[in-house]
């Protein structure tokens, strides 16, 4: 039976991933993989109710970062594992490196903390730790995804921080890949979303080699 993939894609709002996890995805389903897109906060009825709730409502640095975990349980327990399980490729529009980002670095909550909430959300049965194989970062300049951003819709509570905020979180970012370097692929955002593009599809081919050698 074909092997399961699980790829993340992750990187500040504004640094443009949608479009290329789409094609991703047509990359995979030309090669005849069953593809299953996603996202986080959400991905099951239950997740998607979460993430209204973290998108729009204030609250406590803690209860946030619970309520990420506790969407991201769901997700994994409904949707990621069964997925995994019968051997479909899993895209996955942000993990638990948003997270770390986000609530680590943008919100400053305790390092420590989340990677207690991880072992214990993402345990595997085997004692591992649930992971994507590979994480396609977009990085992006804060005030280049600002630009971006403010031509664009309206903000939720995450879109609608400063830039220094952005900063903290592109920070956040970049201590997690220097935690994990072997999983974390840096792309680049700055530039033509052809050479994202192009380089996107480089990357997963390249990881697709590695995993077959
Ligand atoms: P995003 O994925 O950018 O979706 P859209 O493109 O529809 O706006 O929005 C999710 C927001 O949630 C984003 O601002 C990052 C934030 N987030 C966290 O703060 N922590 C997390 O763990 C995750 C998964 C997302």
């Amino acid at each position: 039976m074909t092997r399961g993939l699980f790829i993340s894609f992750e990187g500040i709002d504004g640094a443009g991933k949608s479009t290329h996890i789409e094609r991703v995805a047509q990359l995979f389903r030309e090669a005849g993989r069953a593809v299953v897109l996603t996202r986080e906060p959400g991905g099951t009825p239950l997740s998607e109710k979460l993430r209204e709730l973290v998108l729009h409502e204030p609250m406590d640095a803690l209860t946030e970062a619970l309520l990420m975990f506790a969407a991201r349980r769901e997700h994994l327990v409904q949707v990621i594992e069964p997925a995994l399980a019968r051997g479909d490729v899993v895209l996955c529009d942000r993990f638990t490196d948003a997270t770390f980002a986000y609530q680590g670095g943008g919100r400053g909550f305790d390092w420590q903390v989340l990677s207690q909430l991880e072992r214990m959300v993402q345990a595997l049965p085997d004692g591992g730790l649930r992971q994507p194989e590979l994480t396609i970062w977009f990085d992006l300049d804060p005030q280049i995804a600002a630009q971006r951003l403010a031509s664009a819709r309206v903000p939720d509570k995450f879109e609608s921080q400063p830039v220094n905020f952005f900063a903290a979180v592109r920070a956040g970012y970049a201590k997690r890949q220097a935690e994990m370097p072997t999983r974390f692929a840096r792309v680049d955002a700055a530039q033509s979303m052809e050479a994202v593009g192009a380089d996107v599809g480089r990357m997963v081919g390249d990881w697709l080699k590695r995993a077959a050698a």
